[in-house]
């Protein structure tokens, strides 16, 4: 009788002491000076539900704008209020900017190698691809919807034009018609390496016995890595064998990568993985954007309304918008700055940890912690943007600084919002994120009037991914506003690079 009792309580009063033991361990953690730890939630967390950003928002009503819980073995502080995000990310940006090294990801440093191939000067020089990509997205919607009869889903054409300009940063080449089969397999291994990595989705990080026996998170996680060194490293072996032959290739990070590869000392993995993440990185983000854009634009009509009203006085009829138009097109500007505020495809940009013991504001950050940035609490601050909920471009009005600009305003509470992350580990990506939106949504709204279906609703709260967050399948009729789209649409065609 004790036996079966003990074999059976006992280890289910171990899984509960070990649960509930942040209820003491919250006691016990201090430094050496007594400062205690911040405070947060009593139990200890394997994952966080699906919408998790409310669950932060919970607790950051309920604990303050900096607090602590636990993942499995894991400690994370979550920061919501923008002066703490400033105090810690950036002024302490020496302890406070280390990567986590998770299970999924087998990542070692790669921002120096991204930032060598994101230089202004390079970024320069895709501007020209990214209006052509643009071209090519506009007139995909045109073609594929029967200029404006049917109703289409536009997820793979703005997930192509975000591949696209990725791969040509990465690789020099593009997918040169929408039924490529690239298209699919990329923007699915994306998909799941954001939903693999996503800060709160994988136990598997944070209980690290997970990592030895079969799961279906193992296997999944196991089954992307393949995926990935299977399709990036195809691609790589392809520009290998061209520069090997001796013919010109492309400056992009593949070449860079095989220039560099025995002074940093990659392996075949590392190369694969490399480019891999690099170019993942900026596709469901940049694409997600465009397509939360889409999926709320129908229900606000009055701003399309005047969005329309500032291009025909502006631009007219005769010729589409371009990167030069932007300054002279401050509502449009505006919009996409809401869109990223409302909506910003990561509502935790990728955690970071701190490397030493730090005391903040009397409360004591052990070394090794995972940092989130919580931007969904950031956005709806109401000190910062007043009736938070609301989608109201009106308020980025007089606001003239790009996002790369505002990162670094000196007030940190009129800093336009956190979509990009915060301090030396922010999205060196930001100068050609912009350029992209802007020109896809400047042309989107230029080139139609969007009209979804009355009987498929589309949802504004649900999404998919687990962080990348796009919006649920939705269709749309886009209709064309002018018939000289159609001759402007003939100027360019599909091209192989
Ligand atoms: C709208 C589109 C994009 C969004 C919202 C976005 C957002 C982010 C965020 C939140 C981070 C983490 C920042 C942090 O830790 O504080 C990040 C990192 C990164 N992004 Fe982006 N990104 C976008 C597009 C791009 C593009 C187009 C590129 C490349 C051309 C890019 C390259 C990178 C790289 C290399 C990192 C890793 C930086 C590091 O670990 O130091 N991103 N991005």
């Amino acid at each position: 009788m004790l036996i079966v009792f003990t074999l059976l309580l006992g280890p289910l009063i171990i899984i509960l002491v070990y649960f509930l033991s942040p209820l003491f361990l919250r006691k016990w953690i201090v430094d050496e000076q007594g400062h205690s730890i911040p405070p947060g939630p009593s139990i200890r967390y394997a994952f966080l539900r699906k919408y998790a950003e409310q669950a932060l928002y919970d607790w950051t009503n309920k604990f303050g704008p900096l607090f602590l819980l636990w993942m499995g073995s894991q400690l994370f502080i979550v920061v919501s209020d923008p002066q703490i995000a400033r105090d810690l990310f950036v002024t302490n940006g020496a302890i406070f900017s280390n990567r986590k090294k998770y299970f999924m990801k087998n990542q070692r440093q790669h921002r120096r190698l991204a930032t060598m191939v994101l230089t202004p000067k390079a970024m320069q020089g895709y501007i020209n691809i990214m209006e052509y990509e643009a071209h090519i997205f506009i007139k995909s919607l045109y073609d594929e919807g029967i200029r404006g009869t049917s109703a289409i889903n536009p997820a793979h054409y703005a997930g192509r034009f975000a591949l696209n300009n990725m791969l040509i940063i990465s690789f020099g080449l593009r997918t040169y018609s929408t039924s490529d089969p690239l298209i699919a397999k990329a923007l699915y291994l994306a998909m799941e390496f954001m939903d693999l990595t996503g800060p709160w989705s994988n136990s598997v990080d944070f209980f690290e016995i997970l990592q030895r026996i079969p799961t279906r998170t193992r296997s999944r996680g196991r089954n992307l890595h393949d995926g990935l060194i299977s399709v990036y490293g195809d691609m790589i072996l392809q520009f290998k064998a061209r520069m090997d032959a001796g013919e010109e290739v492309p400056d992009c990070l593949v070449k860079t990568l095989l220039e560099t590869q025995n002074k940093e000392k990659l392996d075949w993995e590392d190369l694969c993985m490399l480019s891999a993440i690099f170019t993942l990185g900026g596709v469901h983000s940049t694409s997600g954007i465009i397509l939360w854009f889409l999926a709320l634009i129908p229900s606000h009509p009055d701003i399309l309304i005047r969005a329309h009203e500032e291009l025909d006085r502006v631009i007219g009829r005769n010729r589409w918008p371009s990167t030069e138009d932007e300054p002279d097109l401050p509502y449009v500007r505006a919009i996409i700055k809401e869109v990223q505020r409302v909506h910003a495809p990561f509502w935790m940009a990728t955690p970071h940890f701190n490397s030493q013991d730090f005391v903040y504001r009397g409360t004591y950050i052990p070394k090794d912690t995972v940092l989130v940035l919580n931007c969904y609490s950031l956005h709806h601050n109401e000190s910062c943007y007043p009736d938070s909920f609301t989608f109201n471009p009106d308020r980025y009005l007089g606001d003239e600084l790009s996002c790369s600009e505002s990162v670094k305003h000196s007030d940190v509470m009129n800093r336009d919002h956190w979509t990009f992350g915060a301090g030396r580990r922010i999205c060196p990506g930001i100068p050609g994120a912009e350029r992209e939106l802007w020109l896809a949504i400047v042309r989107l709204l230029w080139a139609y009037n969007f009209e979804a279906l009355p009987e498929e609703p589309i949802s504004l709260q649900e999404y998919e991914g687990m962080s990348g967050r796009t919006p649920v399948p939705f269709r749309l009729r886009f209709i064309p506003r002018t018939t000289n789209l159609h001759h402007i649409l003939k100027t360019a065609d599909e091209i192989v690079l």
